[in-house]
């Protein structure tokens, strides 16, 4: 379970969390939407310990994210986190950059890790795609293969964060397909998207930020068929 309580969060002058609670038990897919600048990224990079936070605290699994005795690298292999666009190994194959993580931080055998990133690239349909270079691939392979390889650190919790916002249109819709098996396998998930269909369907809450607070939290028929919150109404009206 991943509990966030009262967290705050500043840059500077600019207070970008004011004050967040939100539990996410295990199982959940929780999506977070909002505008741009309202802390949504933010969040995710607290959650998982890349970015300190001012006062409040996050909570995974009992263990408190930025405590100064909490091992971060163990913390993080639970928390598998894409973002909008990773940069693979250019000179490495697909399946030599999934293999990279389970053997430099799990410390694995070669046939071990080589069995787990086939595994996983397998999963996301890349099964064909082992011994190409990143550059040869699609906006969309390359994605897949970002969540290939945080799935082959066998996470607990994965953190998505606009995954598919720098593809082309007719490749969003294979990430998303790949993000709803993870969603149907039970994985737990956070996703920051900007993808309103995507959000309705396949979230057990939606969270709606605004301006470092969240405005609303709730089922997505809720959020979507009764905003409440008059900054939300806005945002739907205009995404619509
Ligand atoms: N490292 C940083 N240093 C200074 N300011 C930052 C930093 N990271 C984010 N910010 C600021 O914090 C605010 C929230 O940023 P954040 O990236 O969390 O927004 P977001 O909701 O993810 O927006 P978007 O939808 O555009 O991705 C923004 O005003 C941003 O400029
Ligand atoms: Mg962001």
């Amino acid at each position: 379970m991943i509990e966030i309580e009262n967290v705050r969060k500043s840059f500077g002058p600019l207070e970008v969390l004011k004050g967040i609670n939100l539990a996410v038990p295990k199982g959940e897919v929780l999506t977070i939407i909002g505008g741009s600048g309202s802390g949504k990224s933010t969040l995710l990079t607290c959650i998982n310990g890349l970015e300190a936070i001012d006062s409040g605290c996050i909570v995974v699994d009992g263990t408190d994210v930025h405590a100064k005795a909490t091992d971060l690298n163990k913390l993080r292999r639970k928390l598998g986190i894409v973002f909008q666009q990773w940069n693979a190994f250019p000179h490495l194959t697909v399946l030599e950059n999934v293999m990279l993580a389970p053997r430099k931080v799990l410390g694995l055998s070669k046939g071990e890790a080589e069995a787990i990133a086939v595994k996983q690239l397998t999963h996301v349909g890349l099964a064909e795609k082992l011994k190409v270079y990143p550059n040869r691939m699609s906006g969309g392979q390359q994605q897949r293969m970002a969540i290939a390889r945080a799935l082959a650190m066998s996470p607990e919790y994965m953190l998505f964060d606009e995954v598919t916002s720098a593809l082309d249109p007719q490749l969003v819709g294979e990430v998303l397909d790949t993000l709803r098996m993870l969603a149907s396998e039970g994985m737990t998930m956070i996703c920051v998207t900007h993808e309103m269909k995507f959000a309705r369907e396949v979230s057990d809450r939606v969270a709606f930020f605004h301006k470092g607070v969240m405005a609303e939290i709730a089922p997505p028929e809720e959020l979507f068929g009764a905003p409440k919150d008059p900054e939300l109404q806005a945002f739907l009206a205009a995404t619509h």
